[in-house]
């Protein structure tokens, strides 16, 4: 059995997100969604709110589960079982860091599997939906219909 971890921070989880966990379902026996949980980062979702918005998202993938971590993801992918971490990877820009984590994560005991994001969703990040929904656009397609409406919430005017 092979187990997946695809961490990240998913604030909030985009369609992005959903099409590399899909596509992961389809490689591995299970994916376990490992949201970060770092405050220093000043999320605009509390984790709780990240792993409700992903089990929502994913719940009608097979052999998905969402769970949560802080530290060193290799230590969460022992932890869970996980033998190998999966990644997105957008464009020339996301592949410096990705291949520093991944080599030093390859150090510390887990290979990862990097999948060529979807043309459709090359441009897509977390901080541009956001940035995007709090200046009054539109993000139609681009993350599921509840999450446009949970970040018009967090950006409404009281
Ligand atoms: O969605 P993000 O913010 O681009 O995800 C980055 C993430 C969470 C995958 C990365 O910051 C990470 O793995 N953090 C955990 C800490 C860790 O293991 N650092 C060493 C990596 S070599």
């Amino acid at each position: 059995m092979t187990t997946a971890c695809y961490p990240g921070s998913f604030d909030p989880v985009t369609n992005g997100h959903l099409d590399v966990v899909k596509r992961a379902t389809r490689l591995f026996d299970e994916v376990v969604v490992a949201v970060l949980e770092n405050p220093s980062k000043r999320p605009l979702f509390t984790v709780d709110e990240r792993v409700e918005m992903l089990r929502r998202a994913t719940a009608e993938f097979d052999g998905v589960k969402v769970g949560t971590f802080q530290g060193l993801v290799v230590d969460f992918c022992h932890q869970v079982g996980a033998d190998v971490i999966v990644k997105g990877l957008r464009a020339v820009t996301d592949f410096d860091y990705e291949m520093q984590m991944a080599q030093m994560n390859k150090r510390m005991g887990i290979e990862s599997a990097f999948l060529a994001a979807k043309p459709d969703y090359t441009y897509l990040s977390s901080s541009l939906m956001r940035e995007v929904v709090a200046l009054g656009g539109t993000i139609d397609g681009l993350v599921p219909d509840f999450v446009i409406e949970r970040l018009k919430e967090k950006f409404a005017k009281p």
